[in-house]
């Protein structure tokens, strides 16, 4: 969402009663760039944001911090169930301080990943996600957003890349940010990521049914920009949004 409007709510809190907004979805592997195309198209369009990634960092984050295990699905499902975030653009506060920094790291990535695997994460965080298509529309970045959270949405499209460009472009990210990076073990984490994000049972990451392929490989953000939002403006035409 443009996350400002976002109050305070709990991970696990589902007040959901049915999506009345327009929703575009944009899943994808890691290092694809879809955050950023999400957060363009966003703005682009006035439409609310929703980083889903960062809710699975954030639990994973709670629960290193409470010494919750990462591989215990009824614990993590209670945890998710009591915290509290709220998304404020760029900024992700977790009960109140802002842990934008932490879940950004390789280890807050890796960690998220672990704890998605498990039902009673996915399942608490399902109406969270869902709540937040209000008007006038939402761009959802994640791995399940056409798949699973919205599927009747207006437009899915699927992000990709080659694993070394997009292990490269989280090199350059890190780096940028000042962080430690080293481009073989982001290599070998990314193909970690991606094997258990495409092979968990739970809403896996895939190309969901009616979804566009978007390769964003060798493309700079602006030429790949320029084709979702070409895709965007025939899917809104042609629903009449
Ligand atoms: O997009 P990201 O790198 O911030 O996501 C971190 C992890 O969270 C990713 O490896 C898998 C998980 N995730 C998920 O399972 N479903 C989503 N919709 C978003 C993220």
């Amino acid at each position: 969402m443009t996350q400002a409007q976002q109050s305070i709510q709990s991970l696990g809190a589902c007040s959901s009663a049915g999506i009345s907004a327009p929703v575009i979805t944009i899943d994808g592997p890691s290092g694809t760039g879809k955050g950023t195309i999400a957060g363009l198209l966003a703005t682009h369009l006035g439409w609310h944001l929703l980083d889903s990634g960062a809710l699975y960092r954030t639990l994973a984050l709670a629960a290193r911090r409470q010494g919750v295990d990462l591989d215990d699905n009824a614990a993590l499902g209670r945890l998710a169930a009591q915290v509290e975030v709220q998304l404020k653009g760029e900024q992700v506060q977790l009960d109140g301080e802002d842990v934008s920094p932490a879940i950004r790291t390789a280890e807050a990535g890796a960690d998220a990943s672990r704890v998605a695997v498990h039902p009673q994460v996915r399942a608490a965080l399902l109406g969270w996600q869902r709540d937040a298509a209000v008007a006038p529309g939402l761009v959802a970045d994640g791995r399940d957003m056409g798949s699973r959270v919205f599927p009747d949405a207006v437009l899915k499209l699927y992000l990709d890349a080659s694993p070394e460009e997009r292990a490269q472009r989280r090199y350059k990210q890190l780096k940028d940010k000042g962080m430690d990076a080293n481009l073989r073990d982001l290599v070998q984490a990314l193909r970690v990521r991606d094997e258990r994000d495409q092979g968990r049972a739970e809403s896996p990451l895939q190309v969901p049914d009616g979804g566009i392929l978007v390769d964003s490989t060798s493309k700079s953000i602006d030429e790949v920009f320029a084709q979702v939002l070409d895709l965007a403006r025939a899917a809104l035409a042609s629903t009449g949004v």
